[in-house]
C-alpha cells in the first residue's frame, strides 16, 4: 500500500503531456468485442481501470498484445465467454459497457454489479431500459446482472436523465442491432464522440454524438480499425487548476481546447489566465484570484469530475464561491479533509459555500475516490508544509504517472510505503 509525500508551497513551472482519455478508452476497449477482426487501439492511459478492462478482455478469451505501453493491439474473434469475472467487474464502474458490447455481438451478458467511485447512488436503470427497448430481458440476481434476448431489434429510446453511461452502452448494443435507434436525451460528453468515432470506424453508422439525438443504423458486420483516443479533458483540467492554485506557469500539451472550455471558462473567471493555441493551453496564476458560483452540469455544461478541483482552487480565493452538484448526490465527502487543511467550507446537501482562506497548511489525508483524491493532492501542492496522502490507489485507477509528471513540474512528491504497523492500526 502507497501514500504519496508532498512538501507543498512550490509553484509549478515548465509542461506536462496529458494522457489519452479514461472515460473513452474503459468504452472504447470493450467496443473491440463488436469487431470481427483486430482492432490497434492508440493513447490508452496506463492506468489502473485501463488494465482491469485489458484483463477482463483476456478472461473472455481475447488476444491482448501489448505493443508499447500505450498501445494494445486486441482481436475478439475467439472469445468463448460472455460472463465478466465477478472481481474484475467490482474493481471499476465501466465494467458495465461490456453488457452492452457482449449484449450486441452474442445477445447475452452477465457482469457482476458494478464498483468504482463513492458518489453517492449510481443506478443503471437507463441502461436497462434501452436493452429492454432492443428486446432483451434482464435479471439481477446475487449482485449479477444479466441481459439476453436473440432476437433483437431497433428502437426509439427517451432516457429520463442524461446519463453518459447509458447512452454509450445503449450505441454499444445497437450498432450491429438490426434496424433504426435512436437515442434521445442523451450525454455529449468527449468521450461520447469519442466512442462514436471509433465504432463508425469499425463500420457502424452512427450519426449525431455530440448532439442531444443520436441515430443508429445496426450493420451486418463491424471489423477491425486503428484508433486513437482522445486527450483527457479532465487530467487537462486537473494540471490546469494545479498551475493556478500554486501560482505558477504551465503548459498543458496534447489537449482539445474546444473540451476545455467549461473549465477554461471559470478559471479564467476567477481571474486566471488561459492562454489556448492548437493543441495545448498555458496556465498561469499570481495573486489574489475572484470566488466563483459554479453548478456542475452534463456537458457543455460544467463537468462534476472538476468540482473537487476547483473547490480546492476556491479555497483560497478572495471572498465567497458557491458550488452546486448537479449531478452527484454525495460528492462532497472530501471537505473534511481540506477543513483539516485550513479550509472554511460549509456543506449543506449538494452545495458547498466556501470563503476564501489566505493558505491552507499541510495535514494526514486520505483520498476518498478518484478526483477527490486528485484534489487534495493539488490541496498539498499548494499548501505549506509536508502533507501525506493515503489510499493513493484511487488516485492512480484514472492518473497516468501522476507522480511523475508533478515531479517534472518542480513539485516535490513522491510515493512511500505505507508502514506495517499504520496499516494494522487502519484495520
Ligand atoms: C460517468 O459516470 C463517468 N464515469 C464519471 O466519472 C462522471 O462523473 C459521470 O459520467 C458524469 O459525467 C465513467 O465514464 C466511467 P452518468 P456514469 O450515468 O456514466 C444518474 C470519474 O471521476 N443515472 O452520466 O456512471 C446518476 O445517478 C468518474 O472519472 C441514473 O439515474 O454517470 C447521476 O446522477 C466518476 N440512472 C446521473 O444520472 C442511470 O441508469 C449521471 O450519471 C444512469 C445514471
Amino acid at each position: 500500500m502507497e501514500k504519496f509525500v508532498i512538501k507543498g508551497g512550490k509553484a509549478l513551472h515548465g509542461e506536462v503531456t496529458v494522457s489519452g482519455a479514461k472515460n473513452a478508452a474503459v468504452a472504447i476497449l470493450p467496443a473491440t468485442i463488436l469487431a470481427a477482426g483486430k482492432c490497434v487501439i492508440e493513447n490508452l492511459p496506463a492506468i489502473s481501470d485501463v488494465m482491469v478492462s485489458l484483463q477482463i478482455l483476456s478472461e473472455l478469451g481475447a488476444n491482448v498484445t501489448m505493443l508499447d505501453k500505450n498501445t494494445y493491439e486486441i482481436d475478439t474473434t475467439y472469445i468463448t465467454s460472455t460472463q465478466v469475472p465477478n472481481e474484475l467487474s467490482r474493481q471499476m464502474r465501466a465494467s458495465y459497457y461490456f453488457l452492452g458490447a457482449l449484449l450486441g455481438r452474442f445477445g447475452t451478458a452477465k457482469v457482476a454489479m458494478p464498483g468504482g467511485c463513492n458518489l453517492g447512488p449510481r443506478p443503471i436503470d437507463q441502461h436497462l431500459k434501452a436493452f429492454t427497448a432492443m428486446g432483451a430481458e434482464d435479471t439481477v440476481e446475487y449482485g449479477m446482472i444479466k441481459v439476453s434476448g436473440q432476437e433483437l431489434h431497433g428502437a426509439h429510446i427517451f432516457f429520463d436523465v442524461v446519463s453518459v453511461g447509458a447512452t454509450m452502452n445503449a450505441m454499444l448494443a445497437a450498432c450491429a442491432t438490426p434496424g433504426m435507434t435512436i437515442l434521445e436525451n442523451v450525454a455529449k460528453e468527449p468521450h461520447v464522440v469519442d466512442l462514436a468515432n471509433c465504432l463508425n470506424m469499425m463500420g457502424a453508422e452512427i450519426r449525431g454524438a455530440g448532439t442531444d439525438v443520436i441515430k443508429i443504423r445496426g450493420v451486418n458486420y463491424l471489423h477491425g480499425c486503428d484508433y486513437s483516443i482522445i486527450p483527457d479533458q479532465i487530467e487537462a483540467g486537473s494540471y490546469m487548476v494545479a498551475a493556478a492554485a500554486t501560482r505558477g506557469d504551465v503548459l498543458v500539451r496534447n489537449v482539445i481546447p474546444k473540451h476545455l472550455e467549461p473549465i477554461s471558462a471559470k478559471l479564467q473567471a476567477a481571474g486566471v489566465l488561459v492562454e489556448e493555441f492548437d493543441d495545448s493551453v498555458r496556465v498561469s496564476a499570481t495573486g489574489e484570484l475572484r470566488p466563483l458560483k459554479i453548478k456542475t452540469m452534463p456537458h457543455p455544461g460544467f463537468p462534476t469530475d472538476m468540482q473537487p478541483l476547483m473547490t480546492v482552487l476556491l479555497s483560497t480565493a478572495t471572498g465567497t464561491s458557491i458550488i452546486n452538484e448537479g449531478i452527484w448526490e454525495n460528492r462532497f465527502r472530501y471537505v473534511d479533509e481540506l477543513l483539516k487543511m485550513g479550509a472554511n467550507i460549509q456543506v449543506d446537501g449538494q452545495v458547498a459555500v466556501v470563503e476564501g482562506v489566505k493558505s491552507l497548511h499541510a495535514a494526514p489525508l486520505r483520498a476518498s475516490d478518484l478526483r477527490a483524491g486528485a484534489a487534495l493532492v493539488v490541496a498539498a501542492l499548494s499548501a505549506n508544509g509536508v502533507s501525506e496522502i493515503d489510499e493513493t490507489g484511487h488516485i492512480e485507477r484514472g492518473y497516468e504517472n501522476i507522480v511523475e509528471k508533478f515531479q517534472a513540474l518542480g513539485a516535490d512528491i513522491h510515493r512511500a510505503e505505507k508502514p506495517m504497523a499504520d496499516l494494522v492500526r487502519a484495520n
